[in-house]
């Protein structure tokens, strides 16, 4: 079998990644309660570079202290971990991988802590997120932060209700994507991922079904999609013209729902903002979706977003990534081949074979042995049940 494409450079910006092959962004759980680096960390980057992937994308970064979407989550906040996080990035590089940084405002979707002082504030939680209630740790530096959202509209799966930002708050966020774009250049990172997928704040803003304001930044498509270009804009223009930046979009908001009936984006409306994102500055998107929802076919096995993926390679001049369910070097190599698209990003099967691509590229071609348990999407530190 060749899988001759799999192993060609890929370019995005000023990058060149070794092969097509991206580590997803996959928060691990494991930063300090402010988002620094731990040894922990450090040591499972560079397991993962070492294990022969072209690029790492980290597990989503907060850019604002009130953004922080759930506990051990990387903090690009301000300037206080730079120095370690530029050993993270020269983890990868040191062998041979790229790294970009996800960029994150959680929002609604955020699974608080259960001693986490945003519950007391502006985020009005009806009840504590059952999921992570695990941490005893020291409460946060800022404890006066407030949970923003697009409107004040519970969220299914966390209860929080955020509070409505004012566009003067969403103009200054959209800033704070720019600092912690120039953040992570600054450090070492080949790019940045802006996140405006899967239901935190940007991907909220888009969707009709959380987004009901009434002014620049709620009602048409091009209203809602006025925040993820900012923040697009706002990173152009701290990085500079070449740097890399990724935006992860959803193809659509609910999986069993492309047509948008429910309020979601629908996957015309997706394609539509990701054309303005890569007028406003974006380098490649990098199409996922609602994966986690209840309706997704967590079993995997085939891509969930291939057709649209090529839709969108198709349609617009950058680079396409294409992001869950990859499992087989066989079924990427043809899709890479058929659908246009630059690169795929695998995310569990990362989880549970740091050293796939090497694998691969030893000869050993069998697909990933992910079984889409979901184990690791339950405990910190990303452990996976095949490797207990
Ligand atoms: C434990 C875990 C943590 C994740 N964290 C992030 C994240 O920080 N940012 C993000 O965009 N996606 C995150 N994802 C989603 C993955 O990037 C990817 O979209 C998803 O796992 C589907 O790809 P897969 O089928 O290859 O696993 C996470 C997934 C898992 C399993």
């Amino acid at each position: 079998m060749s899988v001759a494409k799999l192993f060609e450079n890929m370019a995005i910006g000023n990058m060149t990644a070794r092969n097509r092959i991206v580590r997803a962004a996959t928060t691990e759980s494991l930063a300090t309660r402010d988002g620094d680096l731990t040894p922990e960390l450090l040591g499972l980057y560079g397991e993962l570079a070492w294990g022969g992937v072209g690029t790492i994308i980290t597990g989503y970064a907060f850019v604002t202290e009130d953004g922080k979407p759930s506990e051990g989550a990387l903090g690009i906040q301000d300037d206080s971990h730079l120095l370690r996080f530029r050993s993270l990035a020269d983890v990868a590089h040191e062998n041979g991988a790229c790294i970009i940084m996800q960029l994150v405002y959680g929002g609604s979707k955020s699974k608080l802590a259960t001693d986490d002082p945003r519950w007391d504030n502006g985020g009005r939680a009806k009840c504590p997120s059952a999921s992570v209630g695990h941490f005893a740790l020291p409460p946060l530096s800022q404890p006066n932060t407030t949970i923003l959202g697009a409107s004040s509209v519970e969220n299914p799966r966390t209860h929080l209700v955020p509070t409505e930002a004012t566009a003067d708050e969403l103009a200054v966020l959209a800033d704070a994507f720019g600092d912690a774009a120039e953040r992570a250049k600054a450090c070492g990172f080949d790019g940045v991922e802006i996140h405006a997928a899967h239901g935190y704040l940007l991907s909220q803003c888009l969707s009709r079904r959380f987004n009901k304001r009434q002014d620049v930044y709620g009602g048409p498509l091009q209203n809602r999609a006025r925040l993820a270009r900012e923040c697009v804009e706002a990173a152009r223009a701290a990085v500079g013209s070449d740097y890399p930046i990724l935006v992860k979009l959803n193809a659509w908001d609910e999986f069993d729902d492309p047509a948008g009936k429910n309020g979601g984006l629908s996957a015309d409306e997706s394609a539509e903002v990701a054309a303005w994102l890569v007028d406003a500055g974006a380098s490649a998107i990098d199409v996922s979706g609602d994966w986690h929802a209840a309706a997704a076919p967590l079993e995997a096995g085939e891509p969930f977003f291939a057709e649209f993926g090529a839709r969108l390679a198709a349609e617009l001049p950058v680079p396409i990534i294409v992001t869950g369910g990859w499992r087989s070097p066989a079924q990427i190599e043809a899709h890479l081949e058929r659908d246009g698209i630059a690169g795929v990003g695998l995310g569990r099967p990362f989880i549970c074979e740091p050293d796939l691509v090497a694998r691969w590229q030893a000869g050993d071609m069998r697909e990933s042995a992910c079984t889409a348990c979901g184990f690791c999407q339950k405990h910190v530190g990303i452990p996976c049940s095949l490797r207990q």
